[in-house]
Order: C-alpha cells, then sequence, then structure tokens
C-alpha cells in the first residue's frame, strides 16, 4: 500500500459489520446450543440484571423477554440480506461464528454438522457476489454449559475447548475465509468481563486477579489460533480486535495528563501489546504488583505468545473519552461504555455516546504510530432512533452526516501515513443491540421492522444512507 495518499488506496476493504448473536436469531435451530447472550434479557438493564449476585443464567419466559432469541432472523434470511449487501458494493463482510453452533455446549470433541454445513451456506452466498467474510471467532457468544461448568475463561480448560473449535472452523472454511479475528474488544473486559470472558468478578478484591488469569488464557488461545490459522490457511491474515477510545486529559494539570495516560496503557493498550508484540508490557507489571494480581503462567506460554502475533488490528471505534483523576458524580459522562467526564466540545448521541471524528483520526495515528501494523476500522457507526416516513422512505440524514465526517477522519489518517485495510461500519442492517437490547437503537443502512416489544414484519427496507454508502463504494470514498 502507498502511504501518505490522499484519499483511499485501491482495495481498500468498504463494508459493514455484524456478530452472529445479534443478527441470526434460530437459537434453537440446528443443534445450537446456548450462549451467554441468550440468557441477556431485553431492556437497558440487561447487563446489570447479568451481573447481577445470583443471577442463575437460565431463560425465564414468564419475567422476560429475550430479543437475540430471534434477533433478526438471519438464519432464515441471509440470501437476501447479502443480496441488499451486495447491492451496496459490499468488498466484505464481517460477521461471527456462532461457537454455540460449532460445538453446542463447548466442550465436545466432535463439531456440529448442522452449524458447519450453515456457515457454508452464509460464505457460499457472500462468494456468489464477490464478498469475502472477515470472521470474528469469538462476539460476546460463550457457551452458556462453559460459564455455568468451567467458570468462563477463568478455567484453563476453556483454551483446549477454544482451540478446538477454532481449529475446526479453520479446516472447514480455509478455502472460504481468509481474513479472520480471534476476540472482539478483548480489552473491554476490563469493564465487563462477563460478556466476552463469561463470568463477572466475585468481589472487588479479586476482581484484577480474575481478569487478568482470563486475559492470559485468552491471550494463550489467541496464539494458537494464529498459529494453526498460518498452518492451515497459508494466505490468511488475522487480528485481534481491540475497543478503541482514545483518552484525552480533561485539562493540563499533570495529575490529570498521567491519569489519562495510565488509562490509556491499561485499557486500550495492554491487550493490543500482548497481542502485535508478543510480551507483556513493562508498564504492566506494576500494575499487577499494585493490585496484588500473580498469573499462573505454564511452560510454553510465554514462547507461543511470542510466536501467536497478529497480522493487523482490527478496532471498533465509537467514541473518545475524556478523563480526570478525581471526578464528581455530576461530571462524569453519560450512557456511554468507556467512562469518564463529559467534553463540552462534543455533542452525544441519543444515547449518550459522544460523537467524536477527529478522535478517530487521532486513535489510527496512535496505533500505528505504536505499532506499525495495518489497521483495520471494523466497528463504528450512530446507534439512532430512524422515523418511516408515511411514504415508507428513511431519511437518516443523521447517520450520513456521521459516517461521512468518520470516512474524512480515515482519510486523513490514510494521508498522515497510517495503513488502514479497510472500514466495516457497525450495524449494515438493523440489529439488536448489546448494551440495551433494543431494536431502536439503529445503526444500519437496512431498516428491518422489528421493534422493541418484538412486534413487527421483519421486512428489509433501504434507507436514505444504504444509497449514500453506495456511491461511497463505487467511487472508492471519493464522493462523500
Ligand atoms: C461494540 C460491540 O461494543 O459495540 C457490538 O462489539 C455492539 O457488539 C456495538 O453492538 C454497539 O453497541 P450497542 O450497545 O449500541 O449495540
Amino acid at each position: 500500500m502507498e502511504h501518505n495518499q490522499h484519499g483511499f488506496p485501491e482495495g481498500f476493504l468498504w463494508g459493514g459489520a455484524t456478530a452472529a448473536n445479534q443478527i441470526e436469531g434460530g437459537f434453537r435451530e440446528g443443534n445450537k446450543g446456548l450462549n451467554i447472550s441468550d440468557v441477556l434479557p431485553g431492556g437497558k438493564e440487561r447487563l446489570k440484571i447479568l451481573m447481577s449476585p445470583g443471577f442463575n443464567f437460565e431463560i425465564d419466559n414468564e419475567k422476560y423477554r429475550y430479543p437475540n432469541h430471534e434477533a433478526i432472523d438471519f438464519y432464515h434470511r441471509y440470501k437476501e440480506d447479502i443480496a441488499l449487501f451486495a447491492e451496496m458494493g459490499f468488498k466484505v463482510f464481517r460477521m461471527s461464528i456462532a461457537w454455540t453452533r460449532i460445538f453446542p455446549n463447548g466442550d465436545e470433541l466432535e463439531p456440529n454438522e448442522e452449524g458447519l454445513a450453515f456457515y457454508d451456506r452464509v460464505f457460499d452466498e457472500l462468494h456468489k457476489y464477490g464478498i469475502e467474510p472477515v470472521v470474528t471467532i469469538s462476539h460476546y457468544e460463550m457457551p452458556l454449559h462453559l460459564v455455568k461448568e468451567y467458570g468462563g475463561w477463568r478455567s484453563r480448560q476453556v483454551v483446549t475447548f477454544f482451540e478446538r473449535y477454532a481449529t475446526s472452523i479453520f479446516n472447514r472454511y480455509k478455502d472460504k475465509v481468509k481474513y479472520w479475528m480471534t476476540f472482539n474488544e478483548i480489552n473491554g473486559a476490563l469493564k465487563m468481563p462477563i460478556m466476552s470472558m463469561g463470568f463477572s468478578p466475585q468481589n472487588e478484591e479479586v476482581r484484577y486477579q480474575q481478569t487478568f488469569q482470563a486475559f492470559h488464557h485468552q491471550f494463550v488461545a489467541s496464539a494458537m489460533a494464529v498459529k494453526t490459522c498460518k498452518q492451515i490457511i497459508p494466505d490468511a491474515q488475522i487480528g485481534c480486535m481491540i475497543l478503541f477510545a482514545p483518552v484525552y486529559s480533561y485539562d493540563s494539570n499533570p495529575e490529570n495528563v498521567l491519569y489519562a495516560l495510565k488509562e490509556e496503557e491499561l485499557f486500550n493498550y495492554f491487550c493490543a501489546d500482548v497481542h502485535v508484540r508478543g510480551v507483556y508490557p513493562t508498564f504492566i507489571q506494576r500494575f499487577f504488583k499494585e493490585h496484588s494480581v500473580e498469573l499462573e503462567i505454564q511452560d510454553g506460554d510465554l514462547e507461543l505468545i511470542k510466536e501467536g502475533t497478529v497480522d493487523y488490528i482490527g478496532l471498533s471505534y465509537y467514541m473518545s473519552r475524556t478523563d480526570k483523576k478525581v471526578k464528581a458524580e455530576e461530571e462524569k459522562a453519560n450512557g456511554n461504555i468507556v467512562g469518564g467526564v463529559k467534553n463540552p466540545f462534543l455533542k452525544a448521541s441519543d444515547w449518550g455516546w459522544e460523537i467524536d471524528p477527529v478522535g478517530l483520526r487521532i486513535s489510527l495515528n496512535k496505533l500505528y504510530g505504536r505499532y506499525q501494523v495495518p489497521l483495520f476500522v471494523v466497528e463504528n457507526g450512530l446507534g439512532a432512533y430512524d422515523q418511516v416516513e408515511e411514504d415508507g422512505t428513511i431519511n437518516d440524514d443523521h447517520r450520513i452526516d456521521y459516517l461521512r465526517e468518520h470516512i474524512k477522519a480515515m482519510e486523513e489518517a490514510i494521508a498522515d501515513g497510517v495503513e488502514l485495510m479497510g472500514y466495516t461500519s457497525w450495524g449494515c442492517i438493523d440489529l439488536v443491540s448489546m448494551s440495551t437490547g433494543e431494536m431502536s437503537k439503529r445503526y444500519g443502512f437496512i431498516y428491518v421492522d422489528k421493534q422493541d416489544d418484538g412486534s413487527g414484519t421483519l421486512e428489509r427496507k433501504p434507507k436514505k444512507s444504504f444509497y449514500w454508502y453506495k456511491n461511497v463504494i463505487a467511487t472508492n470514498g471519493e464522493q462523500l
């Protein structure tokens, strides 16, 4: 790729992104087992409920509604959806494989043929239109059995189960999938371990010990997956996936600047350092000492981590985070998952996520400056209410404005010298929100007639942004 160029390089990977649990539905079809998102109730309190002490990880249809069970029924409608992606000109489609379609409980010895066959059909359909799949191996879809019986990623045994799962899908799809990522937003577990690690620390005292031990297991599993992937699919590219929200110091008080730096190291860089450089960063040793973290590391783990480094960094970017060392309750930013205080220079979405396209340019520069490996923006987008007009049109100019500014920021980052592989905007078709379970928090270019109460026909309808994005792709980002 040519550096410091204006515009987008030839072969730039334009597309959209999803996750199995948020689109597929068919939660009991094809021998699929239950996963963590299958016990997530709908509503803004869903993550609190999941993390509450004593939560039994059972489905209780009397008490709750479960929007992920049907989601948008991609399981049955994937042909129609992929045809629409093709109409927009997608070069790639980011999706995840549901671990429980392949290993329903997670600890079986043999994979489930019906699950494997489903993704064969999806990949074939994508290739019919020349769309390359970009596959996340684990996106908030951990088998529930591994959560209940093994305590999630706290258990070393899960490494073996994951390796079996990853090896099965590499073998099966070696001719169909060339772009892979291991764990979605791996660093997000520092804020919310339940969705990706399958446990909530028992108390504050053991929080870091348990979380970092689970990270260690995931690093080993990721490195094994990278090595196996390279053996089975030599022309594959396999990346990690980081939730990146650059941390701005609230002001020039050195205490706040230092605080922002340390938060950034821990939250934004720690996992990426291990994945990309293949070693634990030195700054984490002090953190471990101060929080009494003692990792159990088996012989060969560190060598494996060194050998299994990733080819690229996939990142999600939704917002920046402004922060200070001591903050009053009323200063805290509302609604976002990364914390911090309100930034007076930024507007926020209806869900309180601050909108900061310049922050994307900053993020890409920071990451590329630190690692010099290709970057891939695999999530970015605006969760917003959409209005269906009387004539049936959906004029989502707010979304177009948001995406335009973020795409411009990527273009600037490329001109800055950043090596950027592609862009898959999040929720290219409306899907179930991860944090709230709402359908009304819509991200898509394609409207899905499904409402928060579960009603709706599931009919698909292109929004105004559909035609806008189609032209963006057709002109390789020249016409925004
Ligand atoms: C990312 C996740 O954190 O943000 C997605 O990888 C999620 O799964 C996306 O859907 C947007 O968050 P939300 O809560 O608006 O769905």
